[in-house]
């Protein structure tokens, strides 16, 4: 019947925190990861850069400048530099003394059902590479990372360099059709990332039936939410995952 169809069709989306929590945290510190998890949140989005010394660096932006109280780039800073800003009280006093992380911390700190989205902001090329792939490779975190990154040449060359690892395409362009794009890259992508707005039914409809997974970013609306619910995306990344949560409970 056309119920069982549009069961079958439609799922529930599952919550993934946008910089942990970021809505009511500072963004991509182990308080607003905490905050997401505790929320529960499915998954969690960060993104990552590498330190002067070769350190996997938890931070948005190329600088400090915006969410801490120092400032300088972070690929010419040590990570003994970057680890003693506050990456907290631009945010909220109440967030005093956070620390930028270290993109291990995120990993200890997070219960194990707890899926991360790893997005590389900034690569160093061959040597940062090595270094992310080393430490995903280890203590079965391959499977419960997807590598997301606007840079689709930088995420075939990590899957070219390690087959196992799940890419994401992250994109804000308005794609002529979304699977057939995935599909040209020649390798295998677990997800597309759009940003939410677009994404339509046709393409949502397509890119599941080629089993790829759908993550739109970064919607924080229930205006925004209803739409994605409505075409059966996999997932939707959001500042304020216990909000999004509620929503999903209540249609
Ligand atoms: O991963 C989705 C989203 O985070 C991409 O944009 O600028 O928030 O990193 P941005
Ligand atoms: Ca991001």
């Amino acid at each position: 019947s056309a119920n069982i169809e549009q069961d079958v069709i439609v799922s529930r989306p599952i919550v993934i925190g946008h910089r942990g929590a970021s809505g009511e945290a500072p963004e991509n510190t182990r308080a607003s990861f905490k905050l997401a998890a505790e929320q529960g949140s499915h998954m969690v989005e960060l993104d990552i850069h590498m330190s002067e010394d070769g350190k996997l660096i938890v931070c948005h932006d190329d600088t400090l400048d915006r969410t801490t109280d120092i400032s300088g780039a972070i690929r010419s800073l040590h990570s003994d530099v970057i680890r003693g800003a506050d990456a907290g009280s631009w945010f909220s006093p109440a967030f005093a003394g956070e620390q930028v992380p270290f993109l291990e911390e995120v990993y200890d700190l997070l219960p194990k059902h707890v899926e991360i989205n790893v997005e590389v902001k900034d690569s160093g090329g061959a040597l940062f590479d090595e270094v992310l792939l080393n430490y995903l490779r280890g203590d079965n975190r391959m499977d419960r990372t997807v590598v997301s990154s606007f840079d689709h040449k930088l995420l075939h060359r990590l899957k070219q360099a390690e087959p196992e690892l799940r890419i994401g395409l992250l994109y804000a362009a308005d794609l002529i059709h979304h699977a057939s794009y995935a599909a040209l890259l020649e390798t295998e992508v677990w997800s597309l990332h759009p940003e939410h707005s677009l994404i339509g039914a046709d393409d949502a409809m397509d890119a599941l039936a080629a089993g790829l997974r759908i993550y739109p970013f970064t919607a924080n609306h229930p205006a925004d939410w209803d739409p994605l619910i409505s075409i059966g995306v996999t997932g939707i990344i959001t500042d304020y995952p216990a909000r999004l949560k509620e929503h999903l409970e209540r249609s």
